[in-house]
């Protein structure tokens, strides 16, 4: 059982098994652990209000101080119910033959791709100078973001495919542009123009460059930071602002993404602890798409989540910490099954979700990788589950769930490499 804890009312040996905020904004490395020492103890009281400790985990003598501080102060805490979301995989999906287009989709993911490494290509040279102290040179970075930005409005899921291609090394660089190229995606579905773009993506795009102003091994421990190093770890959000003050052709929104990205509608972010009024509708995009980029990334030490797990998190966690419309529209975004997510049909054909439709969000184009005997097909085809005609001798492919790519060790990466080169 989870019993919701005042960090004030911690003890030592609880087992504490969720924050109240993302644990990859916490310095612990794991998202359950045990509370051993006075340090890790001071460390979850000074970033926690609360947190769910597990009963089951906890060895029997503090067990017994967190039941009379259960029966004094408060009621076990159920699993705290969901408030219903978009999401809902009960519709049936009928197996239609796919009327969408293989060479439109791999001419846009052709495109897509170079638009993606030749920003990629700048985004290492502008860490490069971030690292050895030198004034960024953002007029390319401005022309980069303009051209992502025009290219996601004619092509946007091909843009969002790519996003899946995340390397366990070079994380700040390949997530600096993930978080651009979302943002983007994002900004586009809640209406903003060109312009409002540009800006917006420009912001993500940088968001992160003050951790080039932090020590690779902080940056990049496979352990629990301790509380210096984390400190050391949070000031890349400031450091980041005062690198860029110095270019007088950024804008306000541009600069304020990049130190109020980790500030959260509770005021508990830092490094200014805003309150909701005072973080801009910008920086909440940006944190938004921060966080759900980093938790589905893997990373040196640990596995990152499925899309589909990762919208799940962030709505649990959005109370505390993330605006409830931005988040909702973030959901209807990403999608009910996100593109690059692997899924499994009913029929047992497994695929990748390629695209989806804004009016049949639970019937996406599947691209085909394995047949139903878990085959993989030497030349991959793809399925529009809301196309009309039905191909009897597949089946109904309704989807039946979102897969982890590892259960059936689908290399996401290496397919969607081929795919575009
Ligand atoms: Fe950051």
């Amino acid at each position: 059982m989870k019993i919701k804890v005042s960090s004030e009312d911690l003890k030592l040996g609880m087992y504490i098994s969720e924050l109240d905020h993302p644990w990859i904004e916490s310095p612990f490395l794991f998202q359950g652990f045990l509370l051993k020492d006075n340090e890790e103890l001071q460390q979850v009281q000074s970033t926690c209000k609360y947190v769910y400790v597990d009963t089951e985990k906890t060895p029997f003598d503090v067990k017994a101080k967190l039941e009379v501080l259960s029966a004094s102060k408060q009621k076990p805490v159920k699993k705290k119910k969901r408030k219903p979301t978009k999401i809902d995989f009960t519709d049936t999906v009928i197996l239609k033959r796919s009327n969408f287009d293989k060479g439109t989709f791999t001419e846009n993911l052709i495109k897509a791709r170079k638009a993606r490494d030749k920003t990629r290509g700048y985004i290492d040279s502008m860490l490069a100078e971030a690292k050895m102290g030198k004034i960024i040179d953002t007029h390319n970075a401005k022309t980069l973001v303009a051209e992502l930005a025009s290219n996601i409005v004619e092509n946007l899921d091909a843009s969002m495919w790519l996003t899946q291609l995340k390397a366990r090394d070079e994380y700040t660089a390949i997530h600096s542009l993930n978080v651009c190229v979302l943002s983007l995606t994002f900004g586009r579905a809640l209406g903003l123009d060109i312009n409002q773009l540009e800006e917006l993506g420009l912001g993500a795009l940088l968001h992160d460059i003050g951790k080039m102003q932090v020590p690779l091994e902080i940056l990049n421990k496979p352990g629990k930071l301790t509380n210096e190093e984390f400190e050391i770890m949070k000031s890349h959000a400031e450091k980041g602002y005062e690198m860029l003050l110095k270019d007088d052709t950024l804008t306000k929104e541009v600069l304020n993404i990049v130190r109020s990205h980790h500030e959260r509608i509770s005021g508990q972010g830092y490094p200014d602890k805003l309150l909701d009024k005072n973080i801009s509708y910008y920086t909440k995009i940006v944190s938004i798409v921060d966080v759900y980029d980093a938790i589905t990334s893997d990373r040196v030490y640990h596995d990152g989540m499925t899309p589909h797990e990762a919208l799940k998190r962030l709505y649990e966690w959005m109370p505390d910490n993330y605006d409830t419309k931005l988040m909702q529209a973030f959901i209807k975004t990403i999608g009910i099954y996100p593109v690059g997510s692997v899924v499994e049909l009913k029929t047992g054909h497994i695929g990748l979700v390629v695209k989806l439709s804004e009016s049949h969000r639970l019937k996406p184009v599947v691209m085909l990788i394995m047949n139903r005997h878990k085959e993989y097909y030497p030349r991959r085809k793809l399925v529009n589950l809301a196309s009309t005609i039905w191909d009897k001798r597949d089946g109904k492919p309704e989807i039946k769930r979102i897969l982890d790519a590892k259960e059936f060790n689908i290399d996401v990466k290496k397919i969607i490499n081929e795919e575009s080169l």
